[in-house]
């Protein structure tokens, strides 16, 4: 039996209709390359996993927002950021994720970096020029980790990220019992969506549209039927089913349930937004996180990825079945959503949409993230 707090009814007897951003903050360029510039490139983003570069010589590239950014792990286990642009003449150096032992070479010119970054090499460049190697280090971009998380971030000067995440209002800090860290991914999708990054958030930020986009979803989160996301007020936890303890039709998975989750946590999901590009989903037994990668005014890519016990990856019977009844469903799920927002993107498009929408009470997350977004990016001419 679910149960609604009345004072969520109060709050929502109190609100009135607000604006939703204005159509061009969906499409125009000019907006894009803000969003590029002051969020995306200003503050911490995140680009991967730990577990992506976890040896002493691996590396991960990840494009965010127009600049593809390598991450290396030195010999000494250290994280070292740098832009994925050769000092020489800007060739990319290195794609995806790889290992090697010492250095990095370029592959137009074989300029080669260690991993810390610094030029060691470069072949047939004379001695009597006088270049100065050590002045010519790859650009640095400042990394760091929450929960397994690769943030890095490209301003001069950035808080620490933990404090930066300390100060998040919506506190992510909260979920650092679930020891994210300590998961391993055990399924990777990758969705090419056609809509811009933000229509995914304010998605991700309601269910409003659960009851007609998700109807297998609403039978496993019973609250999403009342197009709610928040079942007692400041408790953004949402009630599974009885007797459903995972993300699968049937509302079990056979997996067990994460070590240092409460009795509640253990039938109950989470979906948390980490500003800018994370979505993460706590399920009792496993998390999936979507990774967004804009890619342009209407276009993003979206990496969902699958964390499990490292022990539940290797060790139990059946993880396959199990771990794929749970990809099967979530990925219905994101197919259902993905469809969508490219539909709400076509209409953001319209002349008649420029002054924007509107947002009743079931919308509130979505005013807050609105908000939120505006106050960093400031006016666009
Ligand atoms: S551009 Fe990289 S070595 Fe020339
Ligand atoms: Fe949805």
């Amino acid at each position: 039996m679910q149960t609604e707090d009345p004072a969520i009814r109060t709050r929502a007897s109190a609100w009135t209709p607000k604006e939703t951003l204005p159509g061009r903050d969906y499409h125009d360029p000019a907006v894009y390359e803000a969003d590029r510039s002051r969020i995306f490139h200003s503050l911490w983003s995140c680009i991967g996993r730990e577990e992506q570069l976890a040896e002493p010589g691996d590396y991960l590239t990840q494009e965010l927002a127009g600049e593809s950014i390598l991450v290396t792990r030195t010999l000494g286990g250290e994280l070292r950021g740098h832009y994925n642009v050769c000092r020489h003449r800007g060739t990319r150096l290195a794609d995806g994720c790889g290992h090697v032992r010492k250095v990095l070479t370029c592959p137009y010119h074989a300029w080669s970096y260690d991993l810390e970054g610094n030029l060691v090499g470069t072949p047939n460049v004379h001695e009597e020029e006088g270049f100065d190697r050590a002045a010519h280090p790859l650009w640095r971009v400042h990394v760091e980790t929450w929960a397994g998380f690769v943030f890095v971030n490209l301003s001069d000067d950035p808080p620490p990220l933990r404090e930066w995440l300390a100060s998040d209002p919506d506190n992510p800090l909260w979920f650092d019992k679930y020891r994210v860290e300590d998961l391993r991914i055990g399924r990777e999708l990758t969705y090419e969506v056609a809509a811009n990054w933000k229509i995914i958030v304010e998605n991700f930020n309601e269910c409003l549209h659960c009851p007609t986009v998700h109807p297998e979803l609403v039978q496993i989160v019973p609250i999403y039927r009342k197009g709610e996301v928040e079942e007692r007020d400041g408790w953004w936890g949402n009630s599974l089913a009885d007797g459903a303890g995972s993300f699968t039709t049937t509302g079990a998975s056979g997996l067990p349930t994460l070590p240092g989750i409460d009795a509640t946590d253990a039938h109950t999901y989470y979906g948390f937004h980490v500003f800018p590009n994370v979505l993460l989903n706590f399920m009792p037994d496993s998390v999936m996180y979507y990774l967004l990668l804009p890619r342009g005014p209407e276009h993003t890519t979206v990496i969902s990825n699958y964390l499990f016990r490292p022990e539940t990856i290797e060790g139990v019977d059946g993880f396959e079945e199990n771990a794929g009844e749970i990809v099967k469903f979530w990925d219905l799920v994101s197919r259902q959503d993905w469809g969508i927002c490219e539909r709400a993107q076509t209409g953001v498009r319209s002349k008649s949409y420029a002054g924007g929408g509107v947002y009743p009470f079931q919308d509130r997350l979505l005013r807050a993230f609105n908000k939120r977004y505006a106050a960093v990016r400031g006016p666009v001419a």
